[in-house]
This record gives C-alpha cells, sequence and structure tokens, in this order.
C-alpha cells in the first residue's frame, strides 16, 4: 500500500513538472490558447490558425501565366506592397480586359502597390524577354497551368 501511494505521488509530481515544462514551451512558441478574430474552429473543435504565406516581401516573385490576375493582387495585398512582383499572362492587354471584367481593376491595383505586369509572355519563351535578362528571381509561379 505504502509503496502504491509513493509510486502515485511520484507521478502526480513527474505530471506537473511535466505540465509545467508543456506551458512554458508553449509560451515559448508564442501558441495561443484561445481562439482570436484570426483563428477558426473545425468541425471537430481544433484550433485553426492562419497559414503562413510561402511568399516574404524581401522575394522578387515572377508570376506566369496568370488568368485575371486576381492572385497577384491578392498577394500584393497579403504582402503590403507589390514591388516584389511580376505577373504576366500570355494573352494580350486587350484579349485580357475583353475575357475578365475584373482584370483592369487587379492590372490597375497591381501598379499602384508598385508591381510590374507583362502581357503576351510565354513561359515556354523566357529567355526571350529582354526585361528578365537584367533580373533575377527568388521564386517563380506558375498557378494551375494548362498545356493549351
Ligand atoms: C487554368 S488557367 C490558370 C490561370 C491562373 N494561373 C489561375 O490560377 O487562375 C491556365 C492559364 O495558363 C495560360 N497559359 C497556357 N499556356 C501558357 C504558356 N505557354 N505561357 C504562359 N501562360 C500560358 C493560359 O493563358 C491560362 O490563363
Amino acid at each position: 500500500m505504502r509503496q502504491r501511494l509513493k509510486g502515485r505521488v511520484g507521478k502526480t509530481k513527474l505530471k506537473n513538472a511535466l505540465n509545467k515544462l508543456f506551458q512554458e514551451n508553449a509560451k515559448k512558441k508564442t501558441i495561443i490558447p484561445s481562439t482570436n478574430s484570426k483563428t477558426k474552429k473545425t468541425h471537430n473543435n481544433h484550433i485553426q490558425r492562419p497559414k503562413k504565406l510561402p511568399y516574404h516581401d524581401y522575394d522578387t516573385i515572377l508570376l506566369l501565366g496568370e488568368g485575371n490576375f486576381s492572385f497577384a493582387f491578392s498577394l500584393a495585398r497579403q504582402l503590403k506592397s507589390a514591388e516584389g512582383i511580376t505577373a504576366t499572362c500570355l494573352d494580350s492587354e486587350s484579349i485580357l480586359f475583353e475575357k475578365y471584367e475584373d482584370a483592369a481593376e487587379n492590372v490597375e491595383g497591381i501598379i499602384e502597390m508598385g508591381g510590374k505586369v507583362l502581357y503576351e509572355i510565354d513561359c515556354t519563351l523566357l529567355s526571350s524577354v529582354k526585361s528578365f535578362k537584367k533580373e533575377k528571381f527568388t521564386k517563380i509561379i506558375f498557378n494551375f497551368p494548362h498545356a493549351g
């Protein structure tokens, strides 16, 4: 009996020590145990935190095959600047604006935020784009491509 009691006391101490350690670690990693405006709860009550973007304001990003430029504009807004963004599409300017009624607004937004927009850029012929000869990109992205 005494032995059992000893064992229990030991376990409780260990449990308390581990709890303390977990709490300290959680503080260091700034894990927020409650929800806030940026967190959501999933159906099974797990806290879903906003995912970190794989892009940073110090990146120089080349976007290929944009459709209506909504991704580029959204990325610019997330990064709070489009200075590192060069967004391109295969279409000519006039075809783009004919195809997508929101393209003009997105393009305008990107340019206003300091980004570049280029038309008629074929991703299979990038070495022939003069302005790219002087530029270096840390990330090159083609979302949802198709071979036409
Ligand atoms: C399915 S859409 C995706 C559009 C956009 N990236 C998105 O995620 O909404 C595919 C795009 O690829 C473009 N595309 C097809 N061949 C291309 C090429 N050789 N170079 C650049 N873009 C191309 C098309 O113009 C079209 O806008």
